[in-house]
């Protein structure tokens, strides 16, 4: 398998340094940006939409990651698509015509992902998997960083992982909720191979320290 990537969510960076945050990510191990939009009605919570994608993506030399918490995503593609996305992933509980929405994604030149939360069955992805440049599996309940991971979600990376080898497939597998040096190993051995990580990333007193030894810790 590649290289297991960090995509440290931006969701807990420093919003009035956004641009010393975002060199920051630039100039350490981080593979991606990962970009939460929440809208107050998919999840509880209000983060931020496109004029803040825009100044993130103005000074970022990875590519965005950006995980859509809102109802009806297919509204709003092209208009991430054209801030800067270069993934989209929207949750499977949030559209009624997932393939479609999809197939909107693709045409606007983006990578295409699906997220699950907790509780929704990794079985609902058998027929959409090919087409899914990557799934996210939810470790917490999603709107909030700063939560406890949840460990029900070894098995789910392990059901997923298992139904993509049957396939033939090689999609990628990301994890977000939690996550921190005490689980990051044992999800990439059940099959996890992007790890988002927040609050342990930008609470941590060395942050670029901390991203490197994440990334080594998840690819040992
Ligand atoms: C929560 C978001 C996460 C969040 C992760 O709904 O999807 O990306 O920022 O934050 P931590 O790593 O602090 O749990
Ligand atoms: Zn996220």
């Amino acid at each position: 398998m590649s290289s297991v990537l960090i995509a440290p969510s931006m969701l807990a960076s420093d919003f009035g340094n956004l641009q010393r945050d975002v060199e920051m990510v630039n100039n350490s191990d981080a593979d991606w940006f990962h970009i939460d939009v929440m809208d107050g009605h998919f999840v509880p919570n209000i983060s931020y939409g496109m004029p803040i994608i825009q100044a993130i993506k103005k000074h970022a030399t990875k590519p965005l990651d950006v995980h859509l918490m809102i109802e009806k995503p297919e509204r709003y593609i092209e208009e991430f698509a054209n801030v800067g996305a270069d993934i989209i992933t929207v949750h499977h509980e949030s559209t009624v015509h997932l393939h479609r929405t999809l197939t909107q994604i693709e045409n606007v030149g983006c990578k295409a992902g699906v997220v699950l939360n907790l509780t929704t069955p990794v079985s609902v992805l058998e027929d959409i998997l090919p087409k899914c440049f990557m799934v996210l599996l939810m470790s917490i309940n999603p709107g909030f960083g700063g939560q406890k991971f949840e460990d029900m979600t070894y098995a789910r990376v392990r059901k997923l992982r298992k139904m993509i080898l049957d396939q033939g497939l090689d999609t990628r597998i990301e994890i977000d909720g939690g996550v921190s040096n005490k689980n990051a190993k044992a999800l990439v051995d059940a099959g996890a191979d992007v790890l988002v990580a927040g609050s342990y990333i930008f609470k941590s007193n060395n942050q670029t320290e901390t991203i490197k030894d994440l990334k080594s810790l998840a690819n040992s």
